[in-house]
């Protein structure tokens, strides 16, 4: 049961992931455009708290 609360968990941080950074390549906007990449960059951190939970 945890372990596939921790993968749905790592899944959602890479699917973050993939979100922020299409909007941050969408947008023209250079102050949110680096918005978007610092949340990005938040998420990749989730990603690998949750990948090694101990
Ligand atoms: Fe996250």
């Amino acid at each position: 049961m945890d372990k596939e609360i921790l993968r749905v968990g790592i899944i959602a941080e890479l699917d973050a992931i993939n979100l922020y950074e299409q909007m941050a390549n969408m947008t023209e906007n250079e102050k949110i455009k680096k918005i978007l990449l610092d949340i990005a960059k938040e998420e990749k951190t989730h990603v690998g708290e949750i990948s090694c939970p101990n």
